[in-house]
């Protein structure tokens, strides 16, 4: 076993453990966007993002693109990004770090949404390719986040690991892509998600808020 550390809101540490990736290994099969946060009161990182958006969205965004010469020499490679069923059927492009109104809920609401839209771009951006990305709500599980933001209730921490397994190795899914699982079936996400033109400016938003660190992107 292999393992790298970092604290996933910092662009730096991300830096670095993307290097130490691409150091030890020579191709990438899967990987597993699941690091969130739930914040009740709204933080700022040292990067300048608000904390929910940063850790759920931008982050998976970042690893994903910097990791992706890495996937394209797996034979069949995945990227499994950790939605939840609480995303949100509005999105205002214009307040990403929601710097109106914020809520604990409508801020994990949106980074899930994010997270979402992006999925389903970047689905359309592989095709062709030996890479698959799809995402999913692992069901409500008691974990530490869950009890932070809703209180302890929930199922065991092996049920929310099963549709992780699912969409990373299960075989009858190898060929799909930019699809959002909820118990191992592929299920409608709230209809914003599927609008290409929002996707796309998200897409785009996304690089300006990061462009400084990463030339490369
Ligand atoms: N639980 C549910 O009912 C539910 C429902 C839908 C979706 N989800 C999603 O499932 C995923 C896993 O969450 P969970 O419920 O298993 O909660 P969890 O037990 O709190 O796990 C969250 C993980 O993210 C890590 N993390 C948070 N901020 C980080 C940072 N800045 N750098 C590095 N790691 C960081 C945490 O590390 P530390 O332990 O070190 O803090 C922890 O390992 C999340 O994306 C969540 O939104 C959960």
């Amino acid at each position: 076993m292999s393992t790298v550390y970092a604290d996933l809101r910092s662009f730096t540490e991300i830096k670095e453990i993307v290097n130490d990736v691409y150091d030890r290994f020579d191709r990438l099969d899967v990987l597993i966007n699941n690091a969130g946060v739930y914040r009740s009161e709204r933080i700022i990182t040292q990067e300048g993002l608000e904390e929910t958006f940063a850790v759920n969205y931008v982050t998976p965004f970042l690893l994903t693109n910097l990791l992706l010469d890495l996937l394209k020499k797996g034979k069949s490679a995945r990227i499994v990004n950790v939605a939840s069923r609480v995303h949100s059927n509005r999105f205002d492009l214009d307040d990403l770090q929601m710097e109106n109104g914020y809520t604990g809920v409508k801020a994990y609401a949106k980074s899930k949404t994010a997270l979402i839209l992006f999925t389903y771009l970047l689905a359309d951006k592989l095709k062709n390719t030996n890479i698959s990305v799809n995402c999913l709500h692992p069901g409500v599980i008691n974990t530490k986040l869950l009890r932070s933001a809703f209180g302890s209730h929930g199922a065991l921490l092996i049920d929310g690991a099963k549709t992780l397994i699912f969409a990373a190795i299960a075989p009858e899914i190898e060929n799909i892509s930019g699809k959002y699982f909820v118990n191992n079936r592929s299920q409608p996400s709230k209809t914003i998600t599927y609008n290409k033109d929002i996707q796309k400016i998200l897409w785009k938003k996304t690089e300006e808020l990061i462009k400084k660190e990463f030339t490369e992107l």
